[in-house]
């Protein structure tokens, strides 16, 4: 099949890579999938089956890019003011043992590139140079396409690689496709690799996942599966409703990953292997599993107390995991933030000449605002009361 024209023409960043000629080289992979999906592209595989410095140089012009970086997997990423391109040697893969890195070597054949894939939708090129436009796909992947259906290129796909689980479930439901019978098999293998997967790995998948738009229903096909229990017995626990409240309350971005663990036992793994967080991350976790007194915390300038230098999104997860009602915390966030505008600390600090005097005048001042004592306009007359008993 050749692919139209028009289509590749249409989508911009393919556009700018029609001038590059001299080395045969192809577009691969995902965005292969999403053009015949008619999905707009976000970035670009192309695959080279010999890899020649001249085609790197040429690229390199054509956007006017000085650098690019060299990564893992005889991969180039160059990064342009357009979107990336990733160039890689056309290669094959074996696995040393199951759920660890696979070791790569060039091959010099696009079709034994694209066998070694993931899913037959991700395993078709389309030839660029000559530009002949061939669509190349030698596991069916287009039919896939057309009837809808998710299926692993071989046998023992989770074994070597168990992303794939979380790949799968991300495509299922994002173009709402169905497994085919090897597919749904390979999830039954995960205890063989899961569990030799790296923090990292899982990481880089649960981040994509929260990104995605139809985050819930696959972080619920996580749960129902029990996939994060496969991979560390302490995500023993799937709270469905908690998963509701976190789509809901926080934007799709990759930093919020963590967050979407708390659903399926968080706390317990966190106690276990609290370094394998980033610092900042470690302060919220903190935060949000420190046990409380929560009848002290009832009052807005109570939960303040706790709160006050946690964002706002951590505030509301904080909320539904101590079952704080969403409408309280609503009303703290924006007492706290009108509080901004109010009289300041250091203000206070320069005008009374007393440190310890300020600060006691500035906590008098920031309970009653945020328990409604007083006003926004009202600061000025309530220091003037409260200032001569300090
Ligand atoms: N791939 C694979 N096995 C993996 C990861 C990737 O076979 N564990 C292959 C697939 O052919 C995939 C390509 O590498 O299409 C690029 O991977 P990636 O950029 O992660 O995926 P995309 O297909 O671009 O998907 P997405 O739209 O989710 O980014």
């Amino acid at each position: 099949m050749i692919v139209d024209f028009d289509r590749i023409k249409g989508e911009r960043l393919l556009r700018l890579i029609l001038s590059l000629d001299g080395e045969k080289f192809y577009i691969v992979g995902g965005c292969v999938r999403d053009l015949l999906l008619n999905k707009s592209l976000k970035d670009i595989d192309v695959v080279v089956e010999r890899l020649n410095r001249s085609f790197i140089k040429n690229f390199l012009l054509i956007f006017g890019v000085q650098n690019y970086s060299k990564s893992q997997f005889l991969t180039f990423k160059i990064g342009t003011s357009k979107g990336i391109f990733d160039i890689a040697r056309a290669r094959g893969e074996y696995y040393e043992a199951p759920g660890k890195l696979p070791r790569v070597y060039p091959v010099y054949d696009i079709v034994k590139d694209l066998k070694r894939r993931d899913f037959t939708i991700n395993s078709m090129a389309i030839e660029f140079w000559p530009r002949t436009f061939k669509l190349i796909d030698p596991l069916g992947g287009f039919d896939d396409l057309k009837s809808r259906i998710l299926r692993v290129n071989k046998k023992g796909s989770f074994i070597d690689d168990p992303t794939r689980a979380f790949r799968a479930i991300r495509y299922r439901h994002r173009f709402d496709f169905r497994y085919d019978k090897l597919t749904e098999n390979e999830f039954e293998n995960l205890n063989r690799s899961l569990p030799n997967l790296s923090f990292a790995r899982l990481r880089n998948e649960i981040a994509r996942v929260v990104c995605e738009e139809k985050r819930f229903l696959m972080l619920k096909e996580i749960g129902e599966r029990g996939i994060l229990r496969i991979w560390d017995e302490s995500f023993n626990s799937f709270d469905v409703k908690m998963l509701e409240e976190l789509d809901r309350i926080l934007p799709r971005a990759e930093d919020k990953w963590f967050y979407f663990l708390i659903p399926f036992g968080l706390e317990n793994y966190f106690k276990k292997y609290p370094y394998n967080f980033k610092v900042s991350e470690r302060k919220i976790l903190e935060l949000l599993f420190k046990s409380l007194d929560l009848s002290s915390l009832s009052r807005p300038s109570g939960m303040h107390s706790v709160l006050k230098d946690a964002e706002a999104e951590t505030v509301r997860v904080w909320g539904a995991l101590k079952g704080v009602k969403q409408e309280l915390l609503m009303d703290y966030l924006w007492k706290r933030d009108l509080l901004k505008n109010s009289i300041r600390f250091n203000v206070l600090v320069k005008r009374l000449g007393n440190f310890e005097r300020a600060r006691k005048a500035y906590n008098l001042l920031v309970r009653a605002f945020l328990d409604g004592e007083i006003e926004p306009g009202e600061e000025e007359e309530f220091l003037r009361k409260i200032l001569s008993d300090l």
